[in-house]
């Protein structure tokens, strides 16, 4: 148990972790500093305890601090704490962001503080719910130690299941969480304006990916993506591939686009699954020289 935790940046996230510090009791005090005091109150109400401080000076002495504000704003307030913060010897300031690693508070190091980075995998868009289904939370961990162990085990105290990050990595990992989750819609949103492009209607258009989606989702995490591709690369159909190509890139030049990108990517799952060299080599040279290297296919 920690005396106190100072919270910088108490908005969806930081009343979230600070919600399941009190309920753990990882912290006997929790203050909370936003932009504005108002703001700040409204913080402590949603936290259901603490105090609210309107100036990072005004926050007691303490030995963990959590700067929980916007991405942009850490390194700033990583400053100021170092200029103003009654940081104690051997603190531990940490930040929550999925792509900064704790390299952006390295100011504090000057004053004896260590630092670290939590990132909790999961959208905090409702802290109540946030709070609630926390526990089981993927939680990518970076730092030196002792920062990295102290917040990994204060992590894993709150339920999350820790996994340890290094700094390059991490900005990889939060790549990897981007298309998992960010471009997943984006792609949805691709195959929503090819059938738009062929008429059929938004509303009948999700209730076809639907079962789609669905069905290659639980493929890809019980059988592997090796196993889970199907469709014209997987069997090595190339014309059918070039006249396809074609074909959306008279609906649109970025989806067209797209489908070439991506569609090198799915030949070498299909090489996993064992399609032939040849085989690729047609599919690779019709995705990357358009439809024009298999003449014998275009109307
Ligand atoms: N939201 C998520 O789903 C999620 C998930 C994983 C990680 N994260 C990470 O969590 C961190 C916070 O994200 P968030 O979504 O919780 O942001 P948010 O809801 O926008 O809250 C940011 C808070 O920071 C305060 N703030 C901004 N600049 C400040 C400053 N200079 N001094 C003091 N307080 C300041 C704001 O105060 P005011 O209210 O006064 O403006 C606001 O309360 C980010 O690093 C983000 O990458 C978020």
């Amino acid at each position: 148990m920690y005396p106190r935790v100072n919270v910088v940046g108490c908005g969806r996230l930081g009343q979230a972790i600070a919600t399941l510090f009190r309920v753990a009791r990882i912290a006997d005090e929790i203050h909370v500093c936003n932009r504005s005091l108002e703001s700040g109150e409204r913080a402590v109400a949603a936290i259901g305890g603490g105090v609210a401080h309107s100036s990072i000076s005004s926050m007691p002495i303490s030995n963990l601090w959590l700067v929980a504000c916007g991405d942009q704003e850490i390194e700033r307030v990583a400053e100021l704490i170092a200029a103003d913060g009654a940081l104690m010897a051997d603190a531990v300031v940490f930040h929550c962001s999925g792509f900064l690693s704790s390299n952006v508070l390295r100011v504090v190091k000057g004053k004896g503080a260590h630092v670290a980075s939590a990132h909790p995998v999961r959208s905090f868009a409702n802290v109540e719910m946030a709070v609630r289904e926390f526990p089981g939370t993927f939680c990518g961990v970076e730092g030196e130690n002792p920062a990295r162990k102290i917040v990994s085990d204060i992590f894993t105290e709150l339920g999350a299941r820790v996994f340890p990050l290094s700094p390059e990595g991490k900005v990889l990992c939060h790549a990897g969480h981007v298309f998992a989750s960010n471009y997943v819609v984006a792609l949805l949103t691709c195959a929503r304006d090819l059938y738009r492009a062929a008429e059929i209607p938004d509303e009948l258009a999700w209730q076809l990916m639907a079962p789609l989606v669905r069905g290659t989702i639980d493929n890809v995490m019980g059988l592997g993506p090796a196993r889970a591709l199907t469709g014209p690369i997987a069997r090595g159909e190339e014309v059918v591939v070039a006249k396809q190509a074609d074909v959306v890139s008279e609906a649109s030049a970025l989806v067209a686009d797209l489908y070439v990108k991506l569609g090198l990517v799915a030949v070498d799952i299909a090489r996993e699954q064992g399609l032939p060299s040849d085989r690729c080599h047609a599919l690779r040279r019709v995705l990357q020289d358009g439809a024009r290297s298999s003449p014998s296919l275009i109307e």
